[in-house]
């Protein structure tokens, strides 16, 4: 069931195998059940049903998936104060007791993977395929931090000195962290930030993002279930103005571990520069993307295609490491924009749970509002190239947008991160590639980037001047695996350090240099 989520050249899913019956019927035993969530805290919470709001199905809006209470102001406070007082308890606890318990999670994961996939998708609007790569990410992020952490916080590193003296440098955790996690990865990402800031030693306040928090209660749950003392990690679902600014504006909280968008991340940052009497705070902020692509006069069109309906179209377009601006080189561009045409064509639109869907729906109607005000804007100046047909009998009772190309001067000309199925392309003359690199990187976001070239000099040139996190040689640019592609940002796109790769546990972590005169 882990294989991976393909498409061909024309853009059709290959994973339509048998391998996913038994997975599915498993998961027919959630796909009707009520949910009701409340904010997981170390002390109790009373039922408020004023407090309730209720989620709704991305793919049928008549759909109700549950409801989640909103955690108050004074909860969140509550909250920090149980936080605060866990931390010299959790932090001396010994790094393999803590490890232990996220492996167990990681197990437990995998143990409820039907369940948690039916929350992808009846919650998240999440393809089968997205939910299995998702919950596999947040496993996998489990292991990883679980083994990293014992590495790094296992003992103290003897350092050189003087005869007469003896150095050593050890880690150990910061304080009180807050993680406040999106949408789009409501498992993998939600997952990866706690587990990282509680194996590390520090007390977790979770604030997941009001679309998405069952399937975030459902993953404390489980970590409760492994062992979690439920005053280190506690689940906050809420408004996140709201629950975020009696997070950010707390002095004991050391450091924030922030997913979502650059101005969020810029309201963070400037809530914990405010306080008064902090101690200088931690920002982990992993942001949005205006990520791009060149294909070169030597690209294969076919596999440009293919890579491109998967970076650009995949989940929607739902992934901060989506394709946005493709460059193509005047000679191959009207060769790949005719076969993307036929593939766009062929994709096909509608409920996720049908393993013949490709694009499911964007999470809600804010969403699908914004992205069909800049496709009306750009059909209205005449740049439209392609657009996949929706079928009203697969679309209609859901916040659904149609995959878009459209052909715009450079990349100058966005004004923002458009996030969900909107391709925008760009001709240039290869005289002019000096020019292109220094538009993408004049825009500071630095995300992913792609390039597609069978000459490996001016791949390897391409790569070695634009500024991003992750660079894609001739293949798509989506999908990072932990451990194998740490995956993050720079500039606008985020403060690093990445996502599943070794240096992530260090920004969670303290140092202390003890020297002892013998
Ligand atoms: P968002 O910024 O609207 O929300 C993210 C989280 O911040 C939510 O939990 C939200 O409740 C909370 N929040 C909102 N206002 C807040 C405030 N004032 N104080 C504290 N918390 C607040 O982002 P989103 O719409 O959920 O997610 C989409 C964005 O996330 C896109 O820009 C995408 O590129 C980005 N993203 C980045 C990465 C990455 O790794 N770089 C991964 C996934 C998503
Ligand atoms: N890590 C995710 C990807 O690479 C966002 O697509």
């Amino acid at each position: 069931i882990y294989g991976p989520n393909r498409l061909n050249s024309k853009g059709v899913n290959l994973n339509i195998n048998s391998q996913y019956q038994p997975l599915m019927d498993e998961m027919a035993t959630f796909m009707d059940k009520e949910y009701n969530a409340k904010p997981l805290l170390a002390f109790d919470v009373a039922d408020d049903s004023s407090a309730r709001h209720d989620v709704l199905c991305p793919f049928d809006r008549k759909v109700k998936v549950g409801s989640v209470q909103w955690t108050s102001k004074d909860q969140a406070a509550k909250a920090v104060d149980a936080a605060w007082a866990a931390f010299p308890r959790w932090e001396n606890t010994p790094v393999a007791e803590r490890a232990a318990i996220i492996r167990r999670l990681g197990d437990l994961m995998e143990d409820n993977l039907a369940e948690l996939m039916a929350l992808c998708s009846r919650e998240g609007g999440k393809l089968l395929t997205d939910g299995v790569d998702e919950i596999r990410e947040a496993v996998d992020f489990c292991r990883y931090y679980a083994t990293r952490a014992e590495e790094l916080f296992g003992n103290a590193t003897t350092l050189p000195g003087p005869t007469g003296e003896s150095n050593e440098l050890m880690l150990s955790g910061k304080g009180v962290f807050a993680a406040i996690s999106p949408w789009n990865f409501p498992i993998a990402i939600f997952c990866g930030q706690v587990v990282a800031a509680a194996v590390a030693g520090n007390p977790v306040l979770a604030k997941p993002a009001e679309q998405t928090s069952l399937a975030a209660n459902r993953v404390i749950e489980l970590l409760y279930e492994a062992g979690m003392p439920r005053d280190v990690v506690q689940l906050l679902p809420g408004d996140g103005p709201t629950v975020g600014s009696v997070l950010s504006g707390d002095p004991r909280i050391t450091g924030v571990v922030f997913t979502g968008g650059t101005d969020t991340a810029q309201i963070i940052n400037r809530a914990l520069a405010a306080r008064e009497g902090a101690a200088l705070p931690t920002l982990i902020a992993e942001t949005g993307g205006m990520n791009a692509m060149i294909v070169d006069s030597t690209a294969l069109p076919e596999q440009v295609v293919a890579d491109v309906v998967q970076s650009a179209f995949q989940s929607a377009g739902q992934r901060c490491s989506a394709l946005r601006v493709l460059y193509l080189q005047e000679d191959v561009a009207d060769r790949v924009i005719e076969i993307l045409k036929g593939a766009m064509d062929e994709l096909h639109v509608g409920d996720p749970r049908n393993l013949g869907t490709d694009v499911g729906p964007v999470i809600d109607e804010d969403a699908r509002k914004g992205l069909m005000a800049h496709i009306e804007k750009l059909k209205g100046e005449g740049r439209l190239v392609a657009e996949t047909k929706l079928d009203p009998a697969h679309t209609a009772e859901g916040t659904f947008v149609a995959p878009v190309a459209f052909e715009i001067d450079s990349i100058d000309a966005l004004e923002r991160e458009q996030f969900g199925p909107i391709l925008h392309i760009v001709r240039y003359k290869a005289s002019e590639i000096d020019k292109v690199i220094q538009s993408i990187n004049d825009r500071r976001y630095g995300l992913t980037f792609g390039v597609h070239s069978r000459n490996e000099s001016f791949a390897e040139e391409i790569a070695e001047k634009i500024r991003v996190g992750n660079v894609y040689v001739n293949r798509n640019i989506i999908g990072a695996v932990v451990g194998v592609q740490p995956f993050g940002g720079q500039g606008l796109s985020g403060t690093g350090p990445k996502a599943g790769g070794p240096n992530y546990l260090l920004r969670f972590a303290t140092e202390k240099t003890l020297t002892i005169n013998t």
